[in-house]
């Protein structure tokens, strides 16, 4: 959500910071410009739409020589996407870029403007810029104004600055919203978002930690930190290849990602697996030591996999657990206590919502647990421990592999516990292990599936909406179905529980409401069954996902017979992505970035 890109150096700046945006396009956006400081002299380019508009705007401007540039792709909060909104927001000497929400813009805007400022767009970033030229009338310094304006700021932010009246400088300040800057071997600075756009340019990079503001020269990084104490920076190193992930051949990333599955659950497995145990470096036995229950916080498709890790850890580690979905905990004054392991999961590692139930857990004195797909992001940082899901980059903005890859991550960790509660037998243990092994296969996209799905997708283009119903673990893969199609396809859709439908949703039952039923051999068959006659009783149009033949559904997708009924869930997960993608694909929508969503919330 948002991406921001910053350079200050001597090679091509149009092209350093188009391309930087180009690597941020995943968090998703719909507008985005540039502006460039050179010899004394401004450039700016705006655009509404993908960055190809953008490209098209700056296809006769050249940068040569020494520049500051920064770029921003933007995610509309406030004020719709227009080209006057998008940023850089611009005063009447300098240009701004913004991630996050000020929250307190409407105040500082009311003030300027009884002041005689004139405001451009509806951006609460475009304050930002003002308040800066307010406070540089009452000093010669730049910086002095940029550190006044910051203190003056409430909200979550990542902010860079350019100005004539300190032209070969960029500003910076970063609180609650993602940002680094790196350095290459000519002493240039780069800033972005997120590491991608700086992979191949830089070799090292500063992950600024919340309150750090400051600025970089031709010669110098100049970091303070929340209290106004400079502080050196530290430099992690940054892989040396872009693993920027290629469609190869894919008509999506999302189509892509689905396939990749099988190969990235591999990764997910590697090291942690012996013939009789599960096995993470990244913890030890006393991390869980006085702990009697687990707390899951997360957001979106995070969340549903939190609810499929409380039937794991009720289940098999016998832990008491419960789920919140992370935006409401932070604001209803939870109860926490220290016998609690409070854990988050998240595909970016940035979600706010999800990083500020992170940081209140920590701060109430409980060890927290961080599973992660973005090694080096705000909550991996954060939190005490963090296991990493290996998915590798995921560009669909809907979640495919990330989930697949943290439910992987879960049925570990399940049986992880319970190697350490000895909640079930070794025999139990050794026989989920093998199991576990298994996963990779049974998310494997065998060609006749997907030409099925691909065929019966155009049945299911119209209709007033869409039931996803499971028990047990399938509840919240009925809800991560139903997530998926809405996500992409802008038709409605509901998970609902099973056995929840003859409690009201039921009679929304008839021939154009779609129900897609989870129906696995290996758990609580008879039971699901029952609840889709129900529903093919009320002439409810039903498509079963099965193993078994079900001869009261119009459409029927056989899934294969399997010993476990989590390598059925997990072929289960991959019918309804396919379902999902080929309904999207056929109604013509945006797969990879469909309207209205980002990949990376950043703000609450
Ligand atoms: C759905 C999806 C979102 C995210 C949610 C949390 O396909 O991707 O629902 O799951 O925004 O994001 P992360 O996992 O990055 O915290």
């Amino acid at each position: 959500m948002c991406g921001i890109v910053g350079y200050l150096g001597q090679k091509n700046t149009k092209e350093i910071l188009l391309n930087g945006l180009k690597e941020l396009e995943y968090r998703g956006y719909d507008s985005a410009g540039i502006a460039v400081l050179s010899d004394g002299e401004f450039s700016s380019f705006k655009a509404v739409g993908k960055l190809i508009n953008l490209e098209e705007k700056t296809k006769n401007f050249t940068t040569e020589g020494f520049a500051a540039g920064i770029g921003h792709t933007r995610w509309a909060t406030h004020g719709k996407p227009t080209e006057l909104n998008a940023h850089p927001q611009v005063g009447h000497n300098s240009y701004v870029v913004h991630n996050g929400i000020i929250e307190n813009y409407a105040e500082l805007k009311k003030e300027l403007l009884e002041e005689g400022v004139v405001f451009l767009s509806q951006t609460d970033t475009e304050v930002i810029v003002h308040q800066f030229e307010k406070n540089l009338q009452n000093t010669s310094n730049a910086f002095e104004a940029f550190k006044q304006t910051i203190s003056e700021l409430q909200g979550a932010y990542a902010i860079l600055l350019i100005t004539k009246s300190e032209e070969k400088t960029i500003f910076f300040a970063k609180n609650g919203s993602p940002m680094l800057t790196g350095i290459n071997a000519e002493n240039e600075k780069y800033f972005a978002s997120s590491d991608t756009p700086l992979i191949g340019e830089c070799s090292e990079v500063n992950y600024f930690e919340d309150g750090d503001y400051g600025y970089v020269t031709q010669n110098d990084l100049v970091i303070y930190s929340k209290n106004n104490v400079k502080k050196e920076p530290s430099f992690t190193k940054l892989p040396i290849n872009k693993l920027s992930a290629q469609k190869e051949g894919y008509r999506f990333f999302m189509e892509k990602e689905i396939y990749e599955q099988s190969s990235v659950i591999a990764d997910t497995l590697l090291g942690r697996l012996s013939e009789n145990k599960v096995l993470f470096d990244e913890l030890d036995y006393n991390f869980f030591e006085g702990i009697k229950e687990i707390k899951l916080c997360a957001c979106g498709t995070s969340y549903h996999t939190a609810l499929c890790a409380s039937y794991m850890f009720e289940r098999d580690a016998k832990i008491k657990t419960s789920v919140e979905v992370a935006s409401e905990f932070r604001y209803r004054s939870p109860i926490m206590s220290k016998d609690t392991l409070f854990v988050v999961i998240s595909q970016s590692g940035e979600t706010a919502d999800t990083l500020e139930t992170l940081k209140i857990a920590k701060k109430a004195g409980l060890k927290t647990l961080v599973i992660c797909n973005v090694d080096n992001s705000s909550m991996v940082r954060i939190a005490d421990r963090a296991i990493l899901t290996r998915a590798g980059i995921e560009k669909g903005v809907a979640s495919t592999k990330a989930f697949a890859t943290q439910v992987t991550v879960f049925w570990m960790l399940s049986l992880y516990v319970a190697q350490i509660k000895k909640s079930l037998s070794q025999q139990e243990i050794e026989k989920q292990i093998a199991l576990l092994r298994n996963v990779p296969a049974s998310v494997h996209v065998e060609d006749t599936m997907h030409e099925r799905i691909k065929r019966l997708s155009k049945r299911y283009l119209h209709g007033h909406g869409f039931f996803f119903i499971g028990r047990d673990i399938f509840f919240p893969l009925a809800l991560e179905g139903a997530l998926k199609l809405k996500e992409i396809s802008y038709l409605h859709a509901e998970g609902y529980p099973s056995g929840e439908m003859k409690h009201g949703p039921i009679a929304l039952a008839d021939p154009e409401l779609f129900t897609i039923a989870l129906l696995p051999q290996n758990l609580l068959y008879e039971k699901a069954k029952s609840n889709v006659e129900e529903l093919s009783a009320r002439d409810s149009t039903i498509c079963a996902i099965s193993p078994v033949i079900f001869d009261k559904a119009d459409d029927f997708i056989q899934t294969q017979v399997r010993e476990h009924y989590m390598l059925e869930f997990f072929e289960m997960m991959v019918v309804v992505q396919l379902l999902s993608l080929e309904i999207s694909i056929r109604l013509g929508n945006d797969v990879d970035m469909p309207r209205n969503l980002a990949k990376s919330v950043t703000v609450e």
